[in-house]
């Protein structure tokens, strides 16, 4: 008998043909992505789930998933998963590093360099037809040689960042928790975290979703940036408290952002935040690249193979759960 699982929302066919012969699988819809109700039938035979980030494996999934021997997340970040009830039971939660650092960082730095050089609002202004002449002062914006990046979580993506962040001439700082030997060798500079904000010209957000990072950058973060300053946030949403942030728009405490994510996500198109010139928000596309997703979907597959066959799993966020 082949292991039943869940996918909770349907992939092409080529990123998961390692699954072939190998499982039954039980696929979730399209539109509406998450615990359908034919996914929610089938828990009690589930031996595996193969989840997206829109999916929250919480107690409740777990409870009803009796038969349940490994999550794979088809992603770097787990905040969707409830890991520590997966480790009170003895299933391994993959996910997948490294599929998306190159494609995550591409895109954090195209938020900056579009918020630096205005190209949302630029490129709206000459669409709608207030582009008159070549302005000396129109649409000016920021420079970045010699201005100073302000990473906030230095692991792979955050990395990858400070090392394009460099070829354009910035200096790049970083905050988190730990110090990075791996960061520094590449340049990065260890700055405390109200430091890095005050004195940076860019603050990109790199660091995962876990409690200590949830609205980290809160109102008092933000009073600390420059009026100048530009914030990216490719990392999570609920890292940046959304209410505070649209009073630091509209109140110009810092001058700009540029969100991948959002808190909720997605975010309503009649929030405030959509109607603010200064904000330029993307829907959560960080490693919306043909080779990033299809790699990220194939590591998500080895993962839950390697989980359903009894072994240890490529990527596990809790491999505290493999100690005797
Ligand atoms: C991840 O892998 O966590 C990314 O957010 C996916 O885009």
């Amino acid at each position: 008998m082949k292991p039943t699982v869940l996918l909770t929302h349907p992939l092409p066919p080529d990123w998961i043909a390692s699954l072939e012969g190998q499982v039954t699988l039980i696929i979730g819809q399209e539109e509406t992505p998450g615990w359908r109700d034919n996914l929610l039938q089938a828990l009690p035979q589930a031996e595996g789930i193969l989840s997206l980030l829109t999916a929250r494996v919480d107690e409740a999934i777990l409870e009803k998933a009796s038969r349940l021997r490994i999550v794979s997340n088809m992603a770097v970040g787990v905040d969707n998963i409830d890991v520590k009830a997966c480790t009170r039971r003895g299933i391994p939660v993959g996910n997948t590093p490294g599929a998306m650092t190159d494609a995550t960082a591409d895109l954090a730095m195209s938020l900056l360099l579009a918020a630096a050089r205005r190209l949302p609002e630029s490129s709206r202004d000459a669409r709608e037809g207030r582009w008159q002449t070549w302005s000396p002062t129109g649409w000016l914006g920021a420079d970045l040689r010699g201005a100073t990046l302000g990473i906030i979580g230095l692991g792979k993506i955050g990395r990858a960042v400070a090392e394009r962040a460099r070829g354009f001439g910035l200096r790049v700082r970083y905050w988190q928790p730990h110090q990075s030997p791996e960061g520094e060798a590449g340049g990065a500079e260890y700055v405390p975290f109200e430091a890095l904000l005050s004195s940076s010209d860019f603050v990109t957000l790199h660091c995962p979703l876990n409690e200590s990072t949830r609205g980290l950058i809160d109102e008092s973060a933000l009073r600390k940036m420059k009026p100048s300053a530009i914030l990216v946030n490719a990392a999570r949403g609920p890292v940046v408290d959304t209410s505070a942030l649209t009073r630091a728009l509209s109140e110009n405490w810092i001058a700009s952002a540029a969100l991948d994510v959002t808190d909720p996500e997605p975010l309503p198109p009649s929030h405030p935040l959509f109607s603010l010139p200064n904000c330029f928000i993307v829907p959560h596309i960080g490693s919306a690249t043909h080779g990033a997703r299809k790699r990220m979907a194939e590591m998500a597959c080895e993962n839950l193979l390697a989980g359903l066959r009894g072994e240890r799993l490529p990527n596990c966020v809790n491999p505290e759960i493999y100690k005797p």
